[in-house]
């Protein structure tokens, strides 16, 4: 790696009178500081123009020009001082660095503040007109990461995401080959809002909320899992730490609170729909605030404020809470999908929190129960493969995997008649079951007893996503649905009818 920075001392008066070669030719260490011998920064050139100094800091990945640079400003602020000379500020008219790619690019990448220079596995990153905050805030080392890490994922784009079965059912006889969406609008069960919402009427409701107790009965009592209420409106703190702060943006429904609350700053909005009936959205944009974050995407993250930066006692762990307190919002890009592809959906997100051996016993107990439920209760045709985890997956990392097996997404597939073969057909991933590791801990700083890293792990059981695979395999001739889901179902209410 090689660095050069122009730099600007900005001083409060003309230093044209001080002898800069006596300053500078006194640094000592103060350059090469931490760095193996004969490495660290150097001063290549200088020069001082009446109040400004300007010096070009030279150097390899030892005491890099930016860090360099305030070690200098210290130096300088003591020695001028002796002058009654102070320094008001420093910036960079230019600042180039040269490095080598992990790999050499397919195509041309851009990043902000930069302008960039490949020769093969060579990059040239040129920076004009840095503020003191770029240089210390070390956006240099953060643009060089994020190249490597675009270029990287050039080498992935068009690869299959990382997929191992590990697990899979019998084959069952199924009853129905159709797309069950279409056949529950058809019975006026559900109806389709627009964007990915629908309304479900009392007879999808109460099978939603039959595997909703199933859950509670067979998985939450067993393993001691308590209630609490995770709020579904989520800021940016909390995406910063979970990471989602790093790609999620195409997938958010955003937040914005408006200006004032002032019914005068609103009258003209009102003023307008009145006149026109037209809600003048155009307006409205103009009073409301940038967004402070958006609608709960994964569920558990905003959990985790309630535990950040405080240690757990060990009489509380494991920590096991489940949350069903309201919806999941993805934008998914308009367009009617069926019920298992929803903008707005329903999910029971359940969250543990322990030390390592705690977070992987429970992982494995709560798989049991999945087992158990799966195959005599619903007697699904399912299978389980481990895949990418899902947080890195929602931070835009696509093919991960854990070499120890041991932090990771299971994921839950199903078969959808409907959708074809069982060899050559998606399935469909109606839940998954992670390790999360020390993702969220670390994330969000929480601490042990002794001092030992804290895991987590959690899992999310999408109702649409069970509802769509129930009705795709057993249909909707109650006849031939499993004795033991009839059993907990008991009568289905009356349907709505529409004349
Ligand atoms: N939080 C996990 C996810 O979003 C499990 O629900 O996939
Ligand atoms: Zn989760």
């Amino acid at each position: 790696m090689e660095f050069e920075l122009d730099c600007v001392f900005l001083l409060s008066s003309d230093a044209r009178g001080i002898n800069f070669d006596r300053i500078l030719g006194n640094l000592g260490d103060i350059l090469s500081r931490g760095a193996p011998d004969g490495k660290g920064a150097k001063i290549d050139e200088f020069h001082v123009d009446g109040n400004r100094l300007k010096i070009k800091i030279k150097s390899t990945r030892y005491v890099r020009p930016h860090e360099a640079v305030f070690r200098l400003r210290k130096f300088l602020s003591r020695e001028l001082g002796k002058h009654r000379i102070g320094i008001r500020r420093i910036f960079a008219p230019s600042y180039e660095i040269k490095f080598i790619l992990e790999k050499e690019p397919k195509k041309s990448i851009s990043v902000p503040f930069a302008h960039l220079k490949f020769d093969n596995k060579e990059c040239h990153i040129y920076l004009e007109n840095l503020d003191e905050e770029f240089l210390r805030r070390n956006y240099v080392d953060r643009i060089i990461k994020l190249i490597n890490e675009k270029i990287e994922r050039q080498y992935y784009e068009g690869k299959e995401e990382y997929w191992e079965l590990i697990w899979q059912s019998k084959p069952r006889r199924h009853f129905f080959d159709k797309d069950p969406t279409r056949e529950m609008v058809r019975r006026n069960w559900i109806m389709h809002r627009g964007r990915g919402q629908w309304i479900f009427g009392p007879i999808p409701t109460k099978i939603m909320r039959t595997m909703e107790e199933i859950v509670i009965d067979e998985l939450i009592k067993p393993l001691n899992f308590n209630e609490v209420i995770i709020p579904k409106a989520v800021t940016w703190d909390v995406w910063k730490r979970s990471g989602h702060a790093k790609n999620l943006y195409g997938e958010i429904y955003y937040l914005c609170p408006p200006m004032k609350r002032d019914p005068e700053f609103w009258e003209d909005v009102i003023d307008m729909y009145r006149i026109t009936g037209k809600v003048p959205t155009d307006m409205i944009k103009e009073r409301i605030r940038e967004p402070i974050g958006g609608m709960t995407y994964a569920q558990c993250p905003p959990l985790w404020p309630y535990f950040q930066g405080r240690t757990i006692a060990d009489e509380s762990l494991p920590i096991r809470v489940f949350d069903r307190s309201g919806t999941s919002m993805r934008y998914e890009s308009g367009g009617i999908h069926g019920i298992e592809r929803v903008d707005e959906f329903h999910r029971i997100e359940m969250v543990w929190i322990g030390y390592p051996e705690q977070v992987r016993k429970t992982h494995g107990e709560i798989i049991e129960r999945y087992r158990i439920i799966f195959n005599k209760i619903l007697e699904l045709e399912w299978r389980m493969a481990r895949v990418t985890p899902w947080f890195m997956a929602q931070e835009g990392i696509i093919n991960v995997e854990d070499k120890e097996k041991v932090i990771g997404t299971i994921d839950f597939e199903a078969y959808l008649p409907y959708r074809g073969s069982r060899e050559e057909s998606e399935w469909l991933e109606f839940q998954n079951a992670s390790n999360n590791g020390d993702k969220y801990t670390r994330g969000f700083n929480v601490k042990s007893q002794t001092g030992e890293q804290l895991h987590s792990g959690c899992t999310g059981v999408g109702l649409e996503r069970w509802l769509a695979v129930f009705l795709a395999q057993k249909g909707f001739d109650m006849d031939n649905w499993p004795k033991e889901f009839l059993r907990r179902l008991g009568n289905l209410p009356e349907g709505i009818r529409f004349l």
